[in-house]
Parts: C-alpha cells; sequence; structure tokens
C-alpha cells in the first residue's frame, strides 16, 4: 500500500473554531496548538518520516499587534516546553521562514530548539513560521545570481529552505479553503492536494488517517499515461 513519507499540513480555522465557541481568536491558536502537538506524534507513530507544519505566513505578519503577541508567545512556550521531548523522540526540528520578522527572543528560542534537537533519526519536524514560498524562491535565486552560475532543478532545490527534505507526498489543508496561501510552491509541483472543511483544532489523529488511506488510494501519475 502507499504510504507518504512526507506529509505537509496548512493548518488552518482556529480562528473560525474559537468563533463559533464564542471565545477569542487567541482561544482558537492555543487550540490549535495542543492539536499540533498530539497530530505530531501520532503522524510519527503512524511511520510518517517527514511532517510539515505551516504555523505562520509572511502575511498573518500583518495580522493586528494582539494577534501576534499572542502567537509569540504561543511560539515561546511551544520551543521551552517541546524541543526536549522532542529529542527524546529523536525527531530532528527544523524551522523554515525568516525568523529575522520575528522578535529576537522567540528567534533565539527557535534556534536553541533547532540545535538540541539536532541529528534525531527517527523523523523531521518542520515548522513554517514566518514563511512564504515566494520569498523563498526568490532568496535562492538571488543565492544562485550571486554564486554565478547557471543551476539545474536539483541544484534549486538544495538552495531553499527545504534542501535536503524530499518534496510532500501528501498537502493537507484544513478549514475548508482551497487554496496554498503562498506555501511551498516549488515543493508541491507533484504533490496529492487534500483539502477538508475540519478546522484545525478539530483535526484528529482519525482525520490524519482518513487522509492517509486517501492518499493509499490516489494514482500518481507524473504526466505518464500509466
Ligand atoms: C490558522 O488559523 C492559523 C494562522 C494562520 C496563524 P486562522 O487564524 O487563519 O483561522 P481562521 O482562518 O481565521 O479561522
Ligand atoms: C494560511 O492560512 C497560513 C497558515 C495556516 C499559517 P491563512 O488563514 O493565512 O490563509 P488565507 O488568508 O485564508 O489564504
Ligand atoms: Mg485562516
Amino acid at each position: 500500500m502507499k504510504f507518504p513519507e512526507h506529509i505537509a499540513v496548512i493548518m488552518d480555522g482556529n480562528g473560525r473554531w474559537a468563533k463559533k465557541r464564542l471565545l477569542p481568536r487567541s482561544a482558537g491558536h492555543r487550540a490549535g496548538m495542543n492539536r499540533m502537538i498530539a497530530l505530531s506524534e501520532h503522524a510519527f507513530d503512524r511511520g510518517v518520516k517527514y511532517f510539515t507544519l505551516y504555523a505562520l505566513s509572511t502575511e498573518n505578519l500583518n495580522r493586528p499587534a494582539e494577534e501576534l503577541d499572542g502567537l509569540m508567545k504561543l511560539f515561546r512556550e511551544y520551543f521551552a516546553e517541546n524541543a526536549e521531548m522532542l529529542r527524546k523522540k529523536h525527531i530532528t526540528l527544523r524551522v523554515i521562514g525568516d525568523l529575522s520578522l520575528l522578535p529576537a527572543d522567540v528567534s533565539a528560542i527557535i534556534g536553541d530548539g533547532v540545535r538540541r534537537t539536532a541529528g534525531g533519526e527517527r523523523g523531521v519536524l518542520t515548522l513554517a513560521i514566518g514563511y512564504g514560498a515566494r520569498q523563498e524562491i526568490v532568496a535562492a535565486v538571488n543565492r544562485a545570481v550571486r554564486a554565478g552560475k547557471e543551476v539545474s532543478e536539483a541544484d534549486f532545490a538544495d538552495m531553499l529552505s527545504t534542501a535536503g527534505v524530499p518534496d510532500p507526498d501528501l498537502l493537507i489543508r484544513t478549514g475548508k479553503e482551497k487554496r496554498l496561501s503562498n506555501f511551498l510552491l516549488w515543493q508541491c509541483s507533484y504533490t496529492e492536494l487534500y483539502f477538508t472543511d475540519r478546522l484545525f483544532p478539530d483535526f484528529s489523529d482519525g482525520d490524519l488517517d482518513a487522509a492517509i488511506e486517501d492518499y493509499a488510494r490516489r494514482d500518481r501519475r507524473y504526466g505518464r499515461t500509466e
């Protein structure tokens, strides 16, 4: 049976989850973070090798200061409390995105978590924070220009922040919208897409299993006839 070695998730719908319950958006983000921790664990238990989560886009940085402050608080908490747990479970933490866009102490605590988990061999958990695919591609183009030579597809992939990580087999977006919102535009050129109405805090381990089963039935042709 086909099994996705790399699953990426656009974790959308925290705000609407909170609104439905007459709670502030911050409560939705907290519920989303708790779900993200448990879901990552489930994914690695299922045998997924690479699990990539879109936590904050470059464009999300234009949200009101109050919401961003709340999100930064959650990131501080997440890295302070989870890096050690991930290290013990031999999961390597990677973060992609422009950390210079985040408060200095948040980018420092992220750097610390990444260093502490380096070399974990059970799997790679990548969090996209302050991430935008177009910005990533332009940065890679500029790197190639500075190097002063033409690049192959493989060279170019190595210049992206995801260097060394295979392209996602399956991309899941929760929260009803059917768009990529500037996520992994280069890496997802042949990725299987799965959209669900489920709001992220409600996206259960069983829902992930259902997406994996759906993937197993897909026919990945890569342009061939069979
Ligand atoms: C996703 O939830 C989390 C982030 C983008 C930070 P949203 O905050 O976008 O939730 P909705 O889409 O408003 O419900
Ligand atoms: C996409 O969600 C980004 C993340 C989940 C981090 P958004 O809520 O920002 O996407 P749009 O605005 O609906 O496209
Ligand atoms: Mg949203």
